[in-house]
Protein backbone atom coordinates (compact mmCIF):
# COMPACT_ATOMS: atom_id res chain seq x y z
CA UNK A 1 0.00 0.00 0.00
CA UNK A 2 1.37 3.94 -0.45
CA UNK A 3 0.03 7.06 0.98
CA UNK A 4 -0.63 10.34 -1.02
CA UNK A 5 3.05 10.78 -0.83
CA UNK A 6 4.02 7.67 -2.17
CA UNK A 7 5.25 6.28 1.02
CA UNK A 8 4.97 2.78 0.87
CA UNK A 9 3.10 0.41 3.66
CA UNK A 10 3.54 -3.74 4.31
CA UNK A 11 -0.40 -4.66 4.92
CA UNK A 12 -0.20 -7.38 7.26
CA UNK A 13 -3.77 -7.11 7.93
CA UNK A 14 -4.98 -7.18 4.10
CA UNK A 15 -8.61 -6.23 4.99
CA UNK A 16 -9.36 -8.79 7.60
CA UNK A 17 -8.08 -11.32 5.04
CA UNK A 18 -10.22 -10.11 1.77
CA UNK A 19 -6.18 -9.43 -0.08
CA UNK A 20 -4.98 -12.89 -0.50
CA UNK A 21 -4.09 -12.15 -3.68
CA UNK A 22 -2.68 -8.73 -3.50
CA UNK A 23 -4.43 -5.52 -3.89
CA UNK A 24 -5.73 -4.42 -8.05
CA UNK A 25 -4.25 -8.21 -8.97
CA UNK A 26 -4.29 -7.34 -12.70
CA UNK A 27 -5.73 -10.78 -13.38
CA UNK A 28 -9.11 -10.22 -11.47
CA UNK A 29 -9.55 -6.59 -13.12
CA UNK A 30 -9.04 -7.59 -16.53
CA UNK A 31 -11.39 -10.46 -15.94
CA UNK A 32 -13.83 -8.23 -14.36
CA UNK A 33 -13.66 -6.10 -17.26
CA UNK A 34 -13.97 -8.83 -19.80
CA UNK A 35 -17.13 -9.77 -18.29
CA UNK A 36 -18.29 -6.14 -18.40
CA UNK A 37 -17.48 -5.72 -21.69
CA UNK A 38 -19.57 -9.37 -23.28
CA UNK A 39 -22.77 -8.31 -21.84
CA UNK A 40 -23.82 -11.35 -20.28
CA UNK A 41 -27.44 -11.56 -19.39
CA UNK A 42 -26.16 -11.09 -15.73
CA UNK A 43 -29.29 -11.77 -12.60
CA UNK A 44 -31.93 -13.00 -15.13
CA UNK A 45 -32.97 -15.28 -11.60
CA UNK A 46 -34.93 -17.39 -13.38
CA UNK A 47 -31.46 -18.81 -15.34
CA UNK A 48 -28.56 -21.26 -14.64
CA UNK A 49 -25.75 -18.94 -13.97
CA UNK A 50 -22.86 -20.40 -16.41
CA UNK A 51 -20.19 -18.62 -14.60
CA UNK A 52 -21.73 -19.90 -11.01
CA UNK A 53 -21.36 -23.04 -12.74
CA UNK A 54 -17.69 -22.53 -13.44
CA UNK A 55 -17.04 -21.63 -10.30
CA UNK A 56 -18.62 -24.61 -8.28
CA UNK A 57 -17.40 -26.93 -10.30
CA UNK A 58 -14.14 -25.58 -10.25
CA UNK A 59 -14.06 -25.22 -6.05
CA UNK A 60 -15.10 -28.58 -5.50
CA UNK A 61 -12.53 -29.65 -7.68
CA UNK A 62 -10.49 -28.52 -4.52
CA UNK A 63 -12.89 -30.64 -2.08
CA UNK A 64 -14.08 -33.88 -3.50
CA UNK A 65 -15.69 -35.06 -0.92
CA UNK A 66 -18.75 -32.59 -1.11
CA UNK A 67 -21.09 -32.13 -4.50
CA UNK A 68 -23.06 -28.81 -4.27
CA UNK A 69 -22.26 -25.47 -3.96
CA UNK A 70 -24.86 -22.49 -2.80
CA UNK A 71 -23.34 -18.70 -3.33
CA UNK A 72 -23.93 -16.02 -1.13
CA UNK A 73 -22.35 -12.79 -0.62
CA UNK A 74 -20.58 -12.40 2.54
CA UNK A 75 -19.07 -14.72 5.17
CA UNK A 76 -21.82 -14.18 7.62
CA UNK A 77 -24.67 -14.93 4.64
CA UNK A 78 -22.81 -18.23 4.47
CA UNK A 79 -23.24 -18.80 8.10
CA UNK A 80 -26.64 -17.82 7.82
CA UNK A 81 -27.71 -20.06 4.74
CA UNK A 82 -25.09 -23.54 6.75
CA UNK A 83 -27.39 -22.96 9.66
CA UNK A 84 -30.90 -22.76 8.29
CA UNK A 85 -29.83 -26.00 6.13
CA UNK A 86 -28.50 -27.68 8.90
CA UNK A 87 -31.82 -27.66 10.83
CA UNK A 88 -33.87 -28.60 7.59
CA UNK A 89 -31.76 -31.08 7.00
CA UNK A 90 -31.37 -33.13 10.43
CA UNK A 91 -35.04 -31.93 11.37
CA UNK A 92 -33.42 -30.54 14.72
CA UNK A 93 -32.72 -27.26 16.27
CA UNK A 94 -29.65 -27.26 18.45
CA UNK A 95 -26.59 -25.39 17.43
CA UNK A 96 -23.17 -26.15 18.93
CA UNK A 97 -20.36 -23.29 18.42
CA UNK A 98 -17.05 -22.58 20.78
CA UNK A 99 -16.45 -19.45 22.79
CA UNK A 100 -14.43 -16.83 21.31
CA UNK A 101 -15.86 -17.63 17.73
CA UNK A 102 -16.26 -15.33 15.10
CA UNK A 103 -18.85 -16.23 12.32
CA UNK A 104 -20.16 -12.40 11.88
CA UNK A 105 -22.90 -10.34 12.67
CA UNK A 106 -26.05 -10.94 11.29
CA UNK A 107 -28.59 -12.76 13.81
CA UNK A 108 -28.06 -15.81 12.96
CA UNK A 109 -24.17 -15.66 12.87
CA UNK A 110 -24.00 -13.78 15.57
CA UNK A 111 -26.15 -16.37 17.81
CA UNK A 112 -22.88 -18.37 17.21
CA UNK A 113 -20.39 -15.73 18.13
CA UNK A 114 -18.27 -16.51 21.15
CA UNK A 115 -17.65 -13.03 22.28
CA UNK A 116 -20.16 -10.92 24.45
CA UNK A 117 -18.85 -7.83 23.33
CA UNK A 118 -20.39 -8.05 20.05
CA UNK A 119 -23.72 -9.81 21.58
CA UNK A 120 -24.36 -7.60 24.32
CA UNK A 121 -27.35 -4.75 23.69
CA UNK A 122 -28.34 -6.92 20.51
CA UNK A 123 -30.30 -9.58 21.97
CA UNK A 124 -32.47 -11.74 22.47
CA UNK A 125 -30.51 -13.91 19.58
CA UNK A 126 -31.67 -17.29 18.24
CA UNK A 127 -32.76 -19.70 21.02
CA UNK A 128 -30.72 -23.18 21.50
CA UNK A 129 -27.70 -22.12 20.82
CA UNK A 130 -24.94 -23.93 23.15
CA UNK A 131 -21.44 -22.25 23.79
CA UNK A 132 -18.64 -24.90 24.53
CA UNK A 133 -14.69 -23.95 24.59
CA UNK A 134 -12.53 -24.94 22.36
CA UNK A 135 -10.19 -28.00 22.33
CA UNK A 136 -12.65 -29.50 24.56
CA UNK A 137 -13.85 -32.72 23.00
CA UNK A 138 -15.78 -33.97 26.53
CA UNK A 139 -17.75 -30.52 26.53
CA UNK A 140 -19.16 -31.24 22.65
CA UNK A 141 -19.85 -34.59 23.66
CA UNK A 142 -22.13 -33.55 26.24
CA UNK A 143 -23.98 -30.72 24.33
CA UNK A 144 -24.67 -33.65 21.58
CA UNK A 145 -25.37 -36.06 23.36
CA UNK A 146 -29.36 -35.08 24.62
CA UNK A 147 -29.16 -36.04 19.93
CA UNK A 148 -31.09 -32.35 19.27
CA UNK A 149 -28.19 -30.34 17.75
CA UNK A 150 -28.39 -30.15 14.36
CA UNK A 151 -24.90 -28.54 13.83
CA UNK A 152 -21.51 -28.02 15.32
CA UNK A 153 -20.24 -24.80 13.40
CA UNK A 154 -15.96 -24.26 14.17
CA UNK A 155 -12.99 -22.43 12.32
CA UNK A 156 -10.56 -24.79 12.23
CA UNK A 157 -8.25 -22.18 13.60
CA UNK A 158 -9.55 -19.55 15.77
CA UNK A 159 -9.13 -16.00 13.69
CA UNK A 160 -9.55 -14.48 17.44
CA UNK A 161 -6.24 -14.93 19.12
CA UNK A 162 -5.17 -17.24 16.25
CA UNK A 163 -6.50 -20.67 18.59
CA UNK A 164 -5.07 -23.50 17.06
CA UNK A 165 -6.67 -27.00 17.43
CA UNK A 166 -4.80 -29.80 19.23
CA UNK A 167 -3.84 -32.67 17.01
CA UNK A 168 -7.03 -35.17 17.27
CA UNK A 169 -9.64 -32.25 18.27
CA UNK A 170 -11.06 -32.03 14.91
CA UNK A 171 -10.86 -35.46 13.96
CA UNK A 172 -12.42 -35.96 17.79
CA UNK A 173 -15.78 -33.71 17.15
CA UNK A 174 -16.25 -34.84 13.73
CA UNK A 175 -16.55 -38.15 14.92
CA UNK A 176 -18.75 -37.09 17.92
CA UNK A 177 -21.16 -34.97 15.44
CA UNK A 178 -20.80 -38.65 13.23
CA UNK A 179 -21.58 -40.49 16.42
CA UNK A 180 -24.67 -38.14 17.40
CA UNK A 181 -26.07 -37.68 13.76
CA UNK A 182 -24.82 -33.73 14.44
CA UNK A 183 -23.45 -31.46 10.96
CA UNK A 184 -19.92 -30.74 10.87
CA UNK A 185 -19.99 -27.26 9.71
CA UNK A 186 -16.33 -25.37 8.98
CA UNK A 187 -16.18 -21.97 8.67
CA UNK A 188 -13.22 -21.33 6.33
CA UNK A 189 -14.37 -18.01 5.88
CA UNK A 190 -10.52 -16.35 6.90
CA UNK A 191 -8.19 -20.00 7.15
CA UNK A 192 -9.47 -21.22 3.50
CA UNK A 193 -8.77 -20.46 0.07
CA UNK A 194 -4.29 -21.37 0.53
CA UNK A 195 -4.17 -19.10 3.61
CA UNK A 196 -2.53 -21.61 6.24
CA UNK A 197 -0.90 -23.59 2.89
CA UNK A 198 -3.54 -25.93 1.88
CA UNK A 199 -7.03 -24.97 0.24
CA UNK A 200 -8.90 -25.58 3.49
CA UNK A 201 -7.11 -25.34 6.56
CA UNK A 202 -9.21 -28.50 7.70
CA UNK A 203 -7.10 -30.61 5.47
CA UNK A 204 -3.90 -30.11 7.58
CA UNK A 205 -5.89 -32.48 10.02
CA UNK A 206 -7.50 -34.93 7.13
CA UNK A 207 -10.95 -33.96 8.20
CA UNK A 208 -13.40 -34.11 5.57
CA UNK A 209 -16.62 -31.70 7.15
CA UNK A 210 -20.45 -32.11 5.84
CA UNK A 211 -20.41 -27.95 5.23
CA UNK A 212 -17.73 -25.95 4.11
CA UNK A 213 -17.99 -21.82 4.29
CA UNK A 214 -15.87 -19.91 1.78
CA UNK A 215 -15.59 -15.86 1.45
CA UNK A 216 -13.70 -13.16 2.10
CA UNK A 217 -10.28 -13.61 -0.47
CA UNK A 218 -12.60 -15.34 -2.99
CA UNK A 219 -14.13 -12.27 -3.76
CA UNK A 220 -10.46 -11.12 -5.41
CA UNK A 221 -10.52 -8.33 -3.16
CA UNK A 222 -12.92 -6.43 -5.54
CA UNK A 223 -16.22 -8.14 -5.37
CA UNK A 224 -18.15 -9.17 -2.26
CA UNK A 225 -18.74 -13.14 -2.47
CA UNK A 226 -19.26 -16.47 -0.40
CA UNK A 227 -20.12 -19.87 -0.69
CA UNK A 228 -20.85 -23.19 1.07
CA UNK A 229 -19.96 -26.41 0.01
CA UNK A 230 -21.95 -29.08 0.81
CA UNK A 231 -23.31 -33.01 0.59
CA UNK A 232 -25.86 -33.08 -1.81
CA UNK A 233 -27.86 -34.50 0.27
CA UNK A 234 -28.28 -31.61 2.82
CA UNK A 235 -28.66 -29.93 -0.20
CA UNK A 236 -31.48 -31.76 -1.24
CA UNK A 237 -33.48 -31.45 1.94
CA UNK A 238 -33.24 -28.31 1.43
CA UNK A 239 -34.25 -27.96 -2.32
CA UNK A 240 -36.70 -30.65 -2.80
CA UNK A 241 -39.30 -29.45 -4.93
CA UNK A 242 -39.91 -27.01 -7.72
CA UNK A 243 -42.40 -24.88 -4.89
CA UNK A 244 -39.02 -24.91 -2.56
CA UNK A 245 -36.39 -23.71 -4.95
CA UNK A 246 -36.26 -19.93 -3.44
CA UNK A 247 -36.51 -20.44 0.35
CA UNK A 248 -32.95 -19.63 0.40
CA UNK A 249 -30.75 -17.24 -1.64
CA UNK A 250 -30.21 -13.95 -2.50
CA UNK A 251 -30.93 -11.41 -4.77
CA UNK A 252 -27.21 -10.60 -5.99
CA UNK A 253 -25.92 -13.85 -5.22
CA UNK A 254 -24.35 -15.87 -8.32
CA UNK A 255 -23.73 -12.32 -9.81
CA UNK A 256 -20.99 -12.20 -13.02
CA UNK A 257 -18.95 -10.10 -11.41
CA UNK A 258 -18.74 -12.00 -8.56
CA UNK A 259 -18.51 -15.10 -9.45
CA UNK A 260 -15.81 -14.31 -12.21
CA UNK A 261 -13.91 -12.43 -9.61
CA UNK A 262 -14.10 -15.66 -7.64
CA UNK A 263 -12.99 -17.81 -10.84
CA UNK A 264 -9.95 -15.40 -11.66
CA UNK A 265 -8.87 -15.65 -7.65
CA UNK A 266 -8.26 -19.43 -7.99
CA UNK A 267 -6.54 -19.06 -11.01
CA UNK A 268 -4.38 -16.95 -9.48
CA UNK A 269 -3.82 -18.65 -6.29
CA UNK A 270 -2.72 -21.76 -8.97
CA UNK A 271 -0.59 -19.52 -11.25
CA UNK A 272 1.21 -18.07 -8.77
CA UNK A 273 1.69 -21.26 -6.75
CA UNK A 274 0.58 -19.08 -3.86
CA UNK A 275 -0.40 -22.41 -1.12
CA UNK A 276 3.22 -23.20 -1.62
CA UNK A 277 4.33 -19.73 -1.26
CA UNK A 278 1.72 -19.66 2.55
CA UNK A 279 3.61 -22.43 3.44
CA UNK A 280 7.09 -21.63 2.71
CA UNK A 281 7.05 -17.97 3.79
CA UNK A 282 4.57 -19.12 6.86
CA UNK A 283 7.24 -21.48 8.25
CA UNK A 284 10.02 -18.64 7.98
CA UNK A 285 8.34 -16.33 10.24
CA UNK A 286 7.20 -18.85 12.41
CA UNK A 287 10.64 -19.80 12.91
CA UNK A 288 11.96 -15.85 12.83
CA UNK A 289 8.91 -15.15 15.65
CA UNK A 290 9.92 -17.94 17.72
CA UNK A 291 13.64 -16.73 18.30
CA UNK A 292 12.43 -14.03 19.34
CA UNK A 293 10.58 -15.92 22.13
CA UNK A 294 13.58 -17.15 23.37
CA UNK A 295 15.07 -13.16 22.80
CA UNK A 296 12.13 -11.59 24.35
CA UNK A 297 10.82 -12.58 27.51
CA UNK A 298 7.30 -10.29 27.13
CA UNK A 299 6.89 -12.48 23.58
CA UNK A 300 4.94 -15.70 25.27
CA UNK A 301 4.27 -17.51 22.51
CA UNK A 302 3.85 -18.07 18.38
CA UNK A 303 0.46 -20.10 16.94
CA UNK A 304 -0.36 -20.53 13.66
CA UNK A 305 -0.10 -22.01 10.18
CA UNK A 306 0.98 -20.66 6.94
CA UNK A 307 0.57 -16.91 6.48
CA UNK A 308 -1.75 -17.09 9.69
CA UNK A 309 0.12 -15.89 12.81
CA UNK A 310 -0.20 -15.00 16.15
CA UNK A 311 2.61 -13.50 18.67
CA UNK A 312 1.09 -13.44 22.07
CA UNK A 313 2.79 -10.96 24.35
CA UNK A 314 2.54 -11.60 28.34
CA UNK A 315 3.35 -10.34 31.55
CA UNK A 316 7.78 -10.17 32.01
CA UNK A 317 9.13 -11.85 34.93
CA UNK A 318 11.74 -8.93 35.45
CA UNK A 319 10.26 -6.52 38.31
CA UNK A 320 11.66 -3.72 36.42
CA UNK A 321 9.42 -4.44 33.53
CA UNK A 322 6.25 -5.45 35.57
CA UNK A 323 5.47 -2.17 37.00
CA UNK A 324 5.28 -1.24 33.61
CA UNK A 325 3.43 -3.46 31.99
CA UNK A 326 1.00 -3.80 35.26
CA UNK A 327 0.04 -0.10 34.56
CA UNK A 328 -0.43 -0.30 31.06
CA UNK A 329 -3.36 -3.75 32.22
CA UNK A 330 -4.93 -1.99 34.78
CA UNK A 331 -5.70 1.35 32.62
CA UNK A 332 -6.75 -1.28 30.04
CA UNK A 333 -6.48 -4.65 29.32
CA UNK A 334 -4.60 -5.64 26.36
CA UNK A 335 -3.41 -1.99 25.75
CA UNK A 336 -0.01 -3.58 26.06
CA UNK A 337 -0.42 -4.47 21.90
CA UNK A 338 -0.68 -1.00 21.12
CA UNK A 339 2.73 -0.57 22.02
CA UNK A 340 3.67 -2.92 19.49
CA UNK A 341 0.94 -2.27 17.00
CA UNK A 342 1.29 1.72 16.92
CA UNK A 343 5.34 2.17 16.62
CA UNK A 344 5.43 -0.73 13.84
CA UNK A 345 2.78 1.69 11.64
CA UNK A 346 4.59 4.70 12.51
CA UNK A 347 8.21 4.05 12.95
CA UNK A 348 8.49 1.00 10.10
CA UNK A 349 5.26 1.51 7.84
CA UNK A 350 4.14 -1.83 8.98
CA UNK A 351 0.68 -2.44 9.12
CA UNK A 352 -0.87 -5.17 11.68
CA UNK A 353 -4.01 -5.54 14.39
CA UNK A 354 -4.62 -6.95 17.36
CA UNK A 355 -6.50 -10.40 17.60
CA UNK A 356 -9.42 -9.73 19.47
CA UNK A 357 -10.77 -7.25 22.55
CA UNK A 358 -8.51 -7.60 25.79
CA UNK A 359 -6.05 -9.61 24.16
CA UNK A 360 -2.30 -9.63 23.94
CA UNK A 361 -2.17 -11.53 20.80
CA UNK A 362 -0.91 -9.17 17.22
CA UNK A 363 -2.19 -11.30 14.16
CA UNK A 364 -0.67 -11.29 10.55
CA UNK A 365 -2.46 -11.92 8.01
CA UNK A 366 -0.74 -10.96 4.83
CA UNK A 367 -1.14 -11.32 0.95
CA UNK A 368 0.25 -14.72 0.42
CA UNK A 369 2.36 -12.63 -1.97
CA UNK A 370 4.29 -12.20 0.88
CA UNK A 371 8.28 -12.24 -0.76
CA UNK A 372 11.55 -13.16 1.14
CA UNK A 373 11.90 -9.02 1.02
CA UNK A 374 8.67 -8.63 2.91
CA UNK A 375 9.80 -11.08 5.50
CA UNK A 376 13.06 -9.30 6.26
CA UNK A 377 11.45 -6.04 6.46
CA UNK A 378 8.78 -7.41 9.18
CA UNK A 379 11.34 -9.30 10.84
CA UNK A 380 13.16 -6.42 11.25
CA UNK A 381 11.25 -3.97 12.69
CA UNK A 382 9.42 -6.42 14.63
CA UNK A 383 13.15 -6.78 16.46
CA UNK A 384 13.66 -3.45 16.60
CA UNK A 385 10.15 -2.27 18.59
CA UNK A 386 10.13 -5.48 20.52
CA UNK A 387 13.74 -4.62 21.77
CA UNK A 388 12.88 -1.16 22.63
CA UNK A 389 9.58 -2.43 24.73
CA UNK A 390 12.25 -4.22 26.70
CA UNK A 391 14.08 -1.22 27.49
CA UNK A 392 12.11 0.36 30.13
CA UNK A 393 13.11 4.47 28.84
CA UNK A 394 12.81 3.00 25.49
CA UNK A 395 10.36 5.53 23.48
CA UNK A 396 7.66 2.38 23.58
CA UNK A 397 7.25 2.94 27.14
CA UNK A 398 6.56 6.70 26.70
CA UNK A 399 3.95 6.05 24.23
CA UNK A 400 2.67 3.84 27.13
CA UNK A 401 2.39 6.69 29.56
CA UNK A 402 0.03 8.83 26.98
CA UNK A 403 -1.83 5.82 26.34
CA UNK A 404 -2.36 5.19 29.85
CA UNK A 405 -3.53 8.92 30.49
CA UNK A 406 -5.62 8.31 27.77
CA UNK A 407 -7.68 5.24 29.24
CA UNK A 408 -7.96 6.75 32.10
CA UNK A 409 -9.09 10.27 31.25
CA UNK A 410 -11.80 7.67 28.92
CA UNK A 411 -12.73 5.87 31.81
CA UNK A 412 -13.46 9.11 34.04
CA UNK A 413 -15.67 10.83 31.39
CA UNK A 414 -17.58 7.30 30.71
C1 LIG B 1 -14.27 -17.07 10.37
C2 LIG B 1 -15.20 -16.00 9.88
N1 LIG B 1 -16.46 -16.30 9.57
C3 LIG B 1 -17.32 -15.38 9.13
C4 LIG B 1 -16.94 -14.06 9.00
C5 LIG B 1 -17.92 -13.05 8.53
O1 LIG B 1 -17.63 -12.64 7.23
P1 LIG B 1 -18.24 -11.26 6.69
O2 LIG B 1 -17.56 -10.16 7.41
O3 LIG B 1 -17.94 -11.29 5.20
O4 LIG B 1 -19.71 -11.29 6.96
C6 LIG B 1 -15.63 -13.70 9.32
C7 LIG B 1 -15.21 -12.29 9.20
O5 LIG B 1 -14.21 -11.85 9.73
C8 LIG B 1 -14.74 -14.68 9.77
O6 LIG B 1 -13.48 -14.38 10.10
Amino acid sequence: MYDRNGERYLDLLSGWGVFAIGRNHPHVRETLKQVLDSDFPNLVQMDVSALAGVLAERLLRYVPHLDKVFFANSGTETVEASLKFARAATGRTGIVYCAHAFHGLSYGSLSVNGDEVFRSRFGPLLPECTQIPFNDLAALERALASRQVAAFIVEPIQGKGIITPDDGYLQGALDLCRKHGTLFIADEVQTGLGRTGRFLAVEHWGIEPDMVLLAKSLSGGQVPVGAVLLRKWIFDKVFDRMDRAVVHGSTFAKNDLAMAAGIATLEVIESERLMQNATRIGARLLGAFEGMMQRYELVKAVRGKGLMIGIEFGGPRSLKLKASWNLLETASNGLFCQLIVIPLLQDHKILTQVAGHANHTIKLLPALTLSDADCDWIERSFDAVVADAHRIHGAVWTLGKTLVENAVRARASS
